[in-house]
């Protein structure tokens, strides 16, 4: 059995005083549900304060991105070992910083790999565009994404990977996948071409999130399928009320 887990990603929202209440207001009903990992990402500037916040609670903190070197000159980029003076998890690949970011399969995989050797769990992301979708190349563009972003990746090092399956047309947009096509693609894209690397008890260990307008209202549509482990929350995570709701729906 996976655990479930259901990680916020914040993105570019909330200075550290508003996350400050933000996560004030989300402690109490995040640990109360216990049988659920429980994940928070905001931007960098607050994580050093909401890991002091954090210190005590079972609720995981995680960064939105990191670079792959452990030092030097790369301006505005921040350090995996400065991730982990913070977090536990780091967010990988997200379709913005893929499609503003130049972000590539190439430096996914390399960030990946810096994550894991410095004992961060990555949360890797995969989903294809509208386009992709619309002329029917939704698995090749998945499998690609999978295999390219976890190449010379270990066997033991992989169960400690997380992956969301995030249709790039579904985020942000109040349009989410339907629960049945999430799953499809996440156990006959995701979870097979993660067997056909690593072998399938390997793949049945690995978490896979949807994402993609997940809300308190569909959110237990999408945990109900057997190979959706959870969820990677965007908007709905910017709202105590809204984002325990579903986390309960995982429970
Ligand atoms: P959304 O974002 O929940 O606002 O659609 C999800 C994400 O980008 O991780």
């Amino acid at each position: 059995m996976r655990r479930p887990l259901v990680a916020g990603n914040w993105k570019m929202n909330k200075t550290v005083e508003q996350a400050t209440l933000l996560v004030a207001n989300m402690v109490p009903g995040l640990q109360a549900v216990k049988t659920v990992d429980r994940v928070i990402c905001p931007p960098f500037t607050s994580l050093m304060t909401l890991s002091g916040m954090l210190a005590g609670t079972e609720i995981g903190l995680g960064a939105q991105n990191l670079h792959w070197e452990a030092s030097g000159a790369f301006t505005g980029e921040v350090s995996p070992e400065m991730v982990k003076e913070f977090c536990q998890y780091v967010i990988i690949g997200h379709s913005e910083r893929r499609a503003y970011f130049g972000e590539t399969d190439q430096s996914v995989n390399l960030k990946v790999k810096a994550s894991l050797a410095i004992g961060l769990t990555p949360i890797v992301c995969v989903g294809e565009t509208l386009e992709e979708n619309e002329t029917r190349r939704t698995e090749a563009v998945v499998s690609r994404q999978v295999k390219l972003g976890f190449e010379g990746i270990s066997k033991e090092d992989v169960e400690k990977t997380i992956v969301a399956y995030e249709p790039v047309w579904a985020i942000g947009t109040g349009r989410a996948a339907s629960a049945e096509m999430a799953n499809d693609i996440i156990g006959n894209s995701v979870r097979k071409n993660l067997a056909s690397l690593f072998g399938s008890d390997q793949a049945e260990k690995i978490r896979i999130l949807y994402g993609g307008s997940v809300k308190g209202e569909n959110a237990a549509e999408f945990f109900a399928k057997s190979d959706i482990d959870g969820g990677l929350i965007g908007g709905a995570s910017l709202k105590a009320e809204d984002f325990i709701k579903i986390v309960e729906a995982a429970a």
